[in-house]
C-alpha cells in the first residue's frame, strides 16, 4: 500500500515525503515538473535511502493517472499539484482554474475507479479572507480576491461534496498558514524560478547577495509596527501535519478541517530582525506600497489540529531562519546547480 503525493516533487511535497517515509509509509510521486525538478527524486534518496518510485506526468490526464494506480495499490491521494503565484492567477486565470480545477477533478475520477477514498488538501489560509485572527476552521469562508485562491475554495467544496455523496470518502483539508525553511539537510528547500514573491526567498537572495534589497511591502498596516504580520510555520513541521491528517483520514469518513499553523504572527519587520540576529548578515530594506490584495495580518488558531490530530509544531523562527539560510546557501540557485 502506497500514498500518492501528487505535485510531490515541489517544495512541500517534498518535505511530506520525506515525513511519510520516516513514519514507515511507502511513497510514490507524480509530478509533471511545472515548477520543480527532477532532480529532488535523488536528494529525497540522499535523505531517506529510499528510492521512491517517481511519474512525471500531469495528473490532469487520467490515461497517465491510471497506469500510476495499476502499478500500486495507492490508499491515499495527498494532493498538493497546483500552480500557485497570486500575479500569474490575475493575468492567467484559464490557465490556473484549468490546471488547479483539473487536477482535483481526474484525481477524484482516477480515485474512485481504483476505489481509493482517502484525500489529503492542501488548501490555504487565504479561504479565510480579511478575518480577523486568530482564523478558526468554524469560521466561514470569504471568496479569494484572485483566480489562485479561488481554486482553493473551490477545491475545498468539490471535495467536501464528493465526501458527502460517498460516505466512505474521507477528506482531510489542511489550511496551511506560511510555510517558510527548508529540511536541516540543506538538500531541499523552496526553488522559486525568477523573482520570488514570497517574503523568504525573497530575503535570503538579499542575504546572499543576489538582490541589493528587500522591499517592505507597506508600513502603514495597523499591526504591531506597521508592516504585514503572518504566522510563519517550517516546512517541516507543515510536513509533519500530513502524516497526522493520513492517519486521522485512515480512521474516519466525511470532511474535516485543519489550520496548520503556530498560531502567532510575526510582522515583517519582526522576520528581517530575526533573519539578521540569526544569520548574522544585515538585510537592507526599503519601504515600497502595499501590495495589491495584501492583508494587514493573519495568524491561526491551531488547537484543533492540536487536539484532534494531536499535531503541533515544534520548531520556532529561529529554526526556519537558520535551517532557510542553509538551503540558500547550499543551492544558490535552487536545484539549477
Ligand atoms: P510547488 O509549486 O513547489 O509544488 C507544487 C508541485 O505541483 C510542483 O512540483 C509542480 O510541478 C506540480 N504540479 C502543478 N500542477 C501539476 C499538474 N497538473 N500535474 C502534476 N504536477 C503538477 O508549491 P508548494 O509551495 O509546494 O505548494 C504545494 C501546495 O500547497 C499547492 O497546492 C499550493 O497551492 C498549496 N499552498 C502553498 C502555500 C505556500 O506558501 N507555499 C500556502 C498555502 C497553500
Ligand atoms: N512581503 C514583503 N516583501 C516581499 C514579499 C512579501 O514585504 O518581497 C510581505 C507581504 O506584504 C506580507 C508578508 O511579507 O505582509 C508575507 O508575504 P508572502 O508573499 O511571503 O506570503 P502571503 O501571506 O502573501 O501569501 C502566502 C502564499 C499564498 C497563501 C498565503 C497563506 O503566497 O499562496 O501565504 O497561506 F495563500
Amino acid at each position: 500500500m502506497a500514498i500518492l503525493l501528487a505535485g510531490g516533487c515541489g517544495y512541500i511535497g517534498s518535505h511530506t515525503a520525506v515525513e511519510l517515509i520516516q513514519a514507515g509509509y511507502e511513497v510514490v510521486i507524480a509530478d509533471n515538473l511545472s515548477n520543480s525538478s527532477a532532480k529532488v527524486i535523488d536528494r529525497l534518496f540522499s535523505i531517506t535511502g529510499v528510492h521512491i518510485p517517481f511519474y512525471e506526468i500531469d495528473v490532469c490526464d487520467r490515461v497517465g493517472l491510471e497506469q500510476v494506480f495499476q502499478q500500486h495499490k495507492i490508499e491515499a491521494v495527498i494532493h498538493f499539484a497546483a500552480l500557485k503565484s497570486i500575479s500569474e492567477s490575475v493575468e492567467l486565470p484559464v490557465l490556473y482554474y484549468r490546471n488547479n480545477l483539473d487536477a482535483v477533478l481526474s484525481l477524484i475520477e482516477v480515485m474512485n475507479q481504483f476505489s481509493c477514498k482517502r484525500f489529503v488538501f492542501s488548501s490555504s489560509a487565504t479561504v479565510y479572507g480579511d478575518a480577523t485572527p486568530p482564523c478558526v476552521e468554524t469560521m466561514p469562508t470569504a471568496l479569494p480576491t484572485n483566480p489562485y485562491g479561488r481554486t482553493k475554495l473551490m477545491t475545498e467544496q468539490i471535495l467536501s461534496d464528493v465526501a458527502l455523496a460517498d460516505k466512505d470518502f474521507s477528506v482531510v483539508l489542511l489550511r496551511y498558514f506560511n510555510p517558510i525553511g527548508a529540511h536541516e539537510s540543506g538538500l531541499i528547500g523552496e526553488a522559486p524560478s525568477g523573482v520570488p514573491a514570497n517574503l523568504f526567498p525573497y530575503l535570503t537572495q538579499v542575504a546572499a547577495g543576489e538582490r541589493a534589497y528587500l522591499n517592505i511591502y507597506g508600513d502603514d498596516y495597523p499591526t504591531v509596527d506597521g508592516t504585514g504580520v503572518r504566522d510563519y510555520i517550517h516546512v517541516c513541521d507543515l510536513a509533519a501535519g500530513h502524516v497526522y491528517a493520513l492517519d486521522y483520514a485512515a480512521q474516519h469518513t466525511g470532511v474535516e478541517i485543519f489550520n496548520l499553523g503556530l498560531g502567532f504572527g510575526y510582522s515583517v519587520r519582526q522576520v528581517v530582525a530575526a533573519f539578521e540576529r540569526v544569520v548574522g548578515i544585515p538585510i537592507p530594506t526599503r519601504i515600497a506600497p502595499r501590495r495589491a490584495g495584501d492583508i494587514a495580518e493573519s495568524f491561526s488558531n491551531p488547537a484543533k489540529a492540536q487536539q484532534v490530530l494531536g499535531w503541533k509544531a515544534k520548531r520556532n523562527m529561529d529554526d526556519m531562519c537558520r535551517d532557510a539560510w542553509r538551503w540558500q546557501k547550499m543551492n544558490p540557485h535552487g536545484y539549477a546547480d
